[in-house]
């Protein structure tokens, strides 16, 4: 008996103990890195959470009716996206500061996205430049666009984008007020001194931003960034760019039909990882009536919640094009820098493979809502798939 006990404290003091096998290790490894006041910038939400935690809980909401015999054992998971050919419908979505989760921001994150062989998209406010992003990636890589109050500006900054190789830009449109997220109130979040935004160097607009920040975060993001944006934004930055614009922050069936009538080439569904609206609908709930509206006639991106590969699945029967993940990456490079984020992506990417085995998918489109029940005990809360 003492034996038995013996090995089994053995056993968990061991290297099994401390595998990274799933997302939620790495998060744990990532906080347990990562000073607390960055931790809870990239974990935490607005008011009490309750989007970031129902993101995740909806997957949990819709279960899985398998096939069977269909010799699904090596599906193929390869799609294409934009006109690109990615290795997995998962690509990476805009996140700010990764110099926050490891030194070698944005790029170690580029080059776990050209290992996996998908998308990145940078953000405005990156710690790394575009041009070094870029550079790390034979993948694309999109550019999220936050619209500056000065235009002239602004489409300098789409330029940069342009010159480094950005193959869309992505425009955030939830934030017409910045969420009230608590965690970062009680920290007084601010960037370590001495931290630049490289996205934000821009030649001759220094008088704009010259690597140093002498107010506070918050203050010199609603001095410089436009908040009240209207869809008359979106026909202006089509209009400066050749680029394809991606509309990201919709879960408004109404808003998505608005996207494609403004030109966009693609809608993303988000809430803003819960940074934003309290108690928003999950994006993965205004996903079907969103696909209702807009049927095929751009592709649409799910974002927000994908923590395992059954997510990606469930996204894909309910017609999203593509899942884009932000927070797990970010626990990839706290955790081990770009072979952190690598596996993080792996390992979604494997599950995904190994749900469409065990769902009878050879391929994508085999992958359809036939699949799906919603849990009939919520389902007077849902929309209909
Ligand atoms: C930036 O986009 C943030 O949500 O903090």
């Amino acid at each position: 008996m003492e034996r038995i006990e013996e090995k089994r404290q053995s056993a968990s003091n061991s290297s099994a103990a401390t595998m990274m096998i799933n997302i939620a290790d790495y998060e744990a490894k990532a906080r347990s890195k990562m000073l607390p006041a960055a931790y809870d910038y990239f974990a935490g939400g607005a008011l009490d959470e309750r989007t970031i935690a129902n993101n995740q809980a909806a997957f949990g909401d819709i279960h899985l009716v398998p096939r069977v015999l269909r010799g699904a054992s090596t599906p193929k998971i390869s799609t294409r996206l934009a006109g690109h050919s990615l290795a997995a419908p998962i690509i990476i979505s805009p996140t700010a500061f990764h110099g926050l989760a490891h030194p070698d921001g944005e790029v170690a994150t580029a080059t776990a996205a050209n290992a996996l062989g998908t998308i990145m998209t940078v953000s405005t406010t990156a710690s790394s430049a575009i041009a070094d992003v870029t550079s790390a990636t034979s993948y694309p890589v999109w550019f999220q666009l936050y619209m500056l109050k000065d235009r002239a500006i602004t489409r300098d900054l789409v330029r940069e984008a342009e010159v480094a190789g950005c193959k869309a830009i992505v425009l955030t449109v939830d934030v017409p007020a910045w969420g009230r997220r608590e965690r970062d109130m009680r920290n007084e979040f601010a960037l370590p001194k001495g931290a630049v935004i490289k996205s934000l160097l821009l030649k001759g607009r220094e008088d704009f931003y010259d690597g140093t920040m002498n107010v506070p975060l918050s203050q010199f993001i609603s001095e410089r960034f436009k908040f009240d944006l209207t869809w008359e934004d979106v026909v202006w930055l089509r209009g400066v760019t050749k680029l394809p614009v991606f509309v990201k922050g919709v879960v408004h069936p109404l808003d998505a039909v608005e996207a494609v009538k403004s030109g966009a080439a693609g809608v993303i569904i988000s809430n803003h990882g819960g940074r934003q609206l309290d108690t928003c609908i999950p994006t993965l709930f205004a996903l079907p009536s969103i696909v209702q509206a807009i049927g095929d006639r751009v592709p649409i991106v799910l974002d927000g919640g994908i923590r395992r590969g059954v997510d990606v699945l469930k996204a894909i029967a309910l017609g999203a094009t593509a899942v884009a993940v932000g927070r797990p990456v970010i626990w990839g490079i706290a955790a081990d820098g770009a072979r952190g984020a690598t596996r993080v992506l792996e390992i979604i990417r494997d599950e995904f493979r190994n749900a469409m085995s065990l769902c009878g998918c050879n391929s994508i489109t085999e992958i359809t809502s036939d699949l799906l029940r919603w849990n009939t005990t919520k389902r007077v809360l849902l929309p209909r798939a």
